[in-house]
């Protein structure tokens, strides 16, 4: 099937007046939905609970978003029979016939584009470039795994033997439980459900409870392009009731998780332990948190320096699993760089997403707590030389917080906070910043700036890390242009955005025919 060549969807310019309006009138309508309330999907039925979730705006703490139906244990049940009987008939289907749902999602969704960036800014807490380029994610993620999948229709090529014909083709693994975080809430949701279904697998959605209002939008827009029923069971639900008894179930196949650390670690426990009459060993796809840093050569251009490094660690409050949490700087040049992170701060407006502040609310009052409590830790470990404040009248909001000379063992140095929290550590060298970077148990984003090229290829081969950056900032990596995912506690060292994530949910399967 000819497709065109992949493209990623382009960020909405704000300057253009009518895209400041539509996005205006969007977050008009998005406002006068609020509130309502949100059923579980299963085999193609609503099913309304009694056990509702509010989901409330970070910025706003009375403002419910919507009341989300959660899923029991009998509900895990029926969805995983609907989601057998629907793979009957989806895993057999040709991986064009399914890629064709995700082209039509993906015009749906660029239709529905302002809409969905105006949901993500009541219900996330983001800003409209943050909401925007996450969209365009969702939608690049759609775009790219249709067009990954007609090639694996191919199967792969294999050396010919005359008089025989040897194919290896792939195959679904059956249903499995996709389970995502809040802080991408409608990328990430997109990215690993398609992914998943795109190769025939049929799955439970549980979305994050703090953001399972654009989850449904995801469904919504799923349920238009016409997938049939049963492909997608939308099961939201809190992790202590379901969580454990959808990876441990004996007919779920595969786990594909996105999260933190310690909830990966548990379902991979959890998920590994076989149940009587199981016959496979479940997969586990989880791609979890990061404590990713920048290196600062002397060599650097300091101004590109400084921008890369507050927009990687204040971008989205700090709330992505790419957040550069780490300013790791040559002495040279330590006291000029901290200058300059400062003023660019200083700059940064804090408010409401909805006035496109740069730095929006955090997510809850949980994390609000947390990063608070981080910023106390690092006024014991560092010189605290700028913001840290907070104010939870309205929102939950907390200025960017800056610590300067902050030893390279210390707690902030190596524990993911997940918010705007940067500490900067002096170096003597680009040898020890890169030894510094990698001191943690993670693996997922770091950048080195420098203008020495025998720095960047010492920093290619030793700097630990699923997504490496020279002279640019440690987030914001593009689907298919970054594949992005990390190593050791950072994840289970898959890619998305590529051809080869689509290779976690599959089979292959030899076949010879002799002629
Ligand atoms: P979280 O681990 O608290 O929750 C993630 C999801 O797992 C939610 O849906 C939650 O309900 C569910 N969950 C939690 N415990 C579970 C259990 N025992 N069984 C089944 N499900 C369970 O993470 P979060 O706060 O939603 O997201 C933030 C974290 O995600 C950060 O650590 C961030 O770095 C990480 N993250 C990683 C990536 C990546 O690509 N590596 C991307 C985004 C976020
Ligand atoms: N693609 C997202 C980033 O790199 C996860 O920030």
């Amino acid at each position: 099937m000819p497709v065109a060549p992949f493209q990623n969807d382009a960020p909405t310019d704000w300057k253009k007046t009518e895209n400041k309006d539509n996005l205006n009138k969007n977050l008009e309508f998005v406002k006068s939905e609020l509130g309502q309330k949100y059923p579980l999907l299963i085999g193609g039925k609503e099913v309304l609970t009694d056990n509702n979730l509010a989901s409330y705006n970070p910025a706003a703490h009375n403002e419910v978003i919507g009341y989300v139906s959660q899923a029991g244990g009998d509900h895990i049940e029926t969805a995983i029979s609907a989601a057998r009987s629907a793979y009957e008939s989806w895993g057999q289907a040709t991986f064009q016939e399914r890629s064709l749902y995700l082209f039509k999602a993906a015009e749906i969704m660029k239709r529905r584009k302002a809409e969905l960036v105006a949901w993500q800014i009541y219900e996330a807490g983001k800003n409209w470039a943050e909401a925007d380029g996450e969209t365009n994610e969702a939608i690049d993620f759609l775009e790219m795994y249709g067009r990954k999948a007609l090639e694996l229709e191919q199967g792969q090529e294999l050396v010919s033997l005359p008089g025989i014909e040897n194919r290896l083709e792939y195959k679904p693994l059956g249903v499995g439980a996709i389970i995502s975080p809040w802080n991408f809430p409608i990328a990430i949701v997109t990215g690993m459900t398609v992914s998943a279904i795109v190769t025939g697998n049929t799955v439970l959605l549980k979305p994050a409870s703090l953001t399972p209002v654009i989850a449904a939008k995801f469904m919504e827009i799923m349920h238009e392009a016409n997938l049939p029923d049963g492909v997608i069971n939308f099961v939201p639900g809190a992790s202590g009731d379901i969580g454990d008894y959808m990876v441990a179930h004996r007919d779920i196949n595969f786990i594909s998780f996105t999260g933190s650390k310690e909830a990966g670690l548990h379902i991979d426990e959890v998920a590994h332990k076989r149940i009587p009459g199981q016959r496979w060993i479940k997969r586990v796809v989880a791609e979890m948190g990061g404590k990713n840093g920048i290196v600062v050569d002397e060599s650097a251009d300091l101004d590109a320096a400084a921008d890369g490094i507050v927009t990687s660690a204040f971008g989205y409050q700090g709330q992505k699993c790419s957040a550069g949490s780490r300013a790791i700087i040559h002495e040279n040049v330590y006291d000029t760089m901290v200058d300059k992170i400062i003023e660019r701060a200083k700059a940064l407006q804090v408010g409401s997403g909805t006035e496109n502040n740069a730095i929006g609310p955090v997510i809850d009052e949980k994390a609000f707590k947390k990063i608070n409590e981080y910023i106390e830790v690092g006024k014991e470990e560092g010189t605290l030389v700028f913001g840290g404040d907070s104010d939870d009248t309205k929102g939950y909001y907390i200025t960017p917080a800056i610590f300067k000379d902050v030893p390279a063992t210390s707690r902030i140095m190596k524990e993911e906070i997940f918010g705007p929290v940067l500490a900067i550590c002096k170096v003597a060298n680009v040898e020890e910043g890169v030894q510094v970077y990698n001191d943690t148990e993670f693996g997922l984003t770091g950048a080195l700036y420098t203008k020495n090229r025998d720095q960047i290829s010492y920093a290619r081969q030793k700097m630990d890390c699923g997504n490496l950056f020279f002279n640019g900032k440690c987030t914001g990596a593009l689907v298919g242009v970054q594949p992005f995912g990390g190593y050791y506690m950072s994840g289970t060292g898959s890619k998305t955005g590529c051809l080869d994530y689509l290779l976690n949910f599959v089979k292959s399967k030899t076949c010879a025919e002799n002629l």
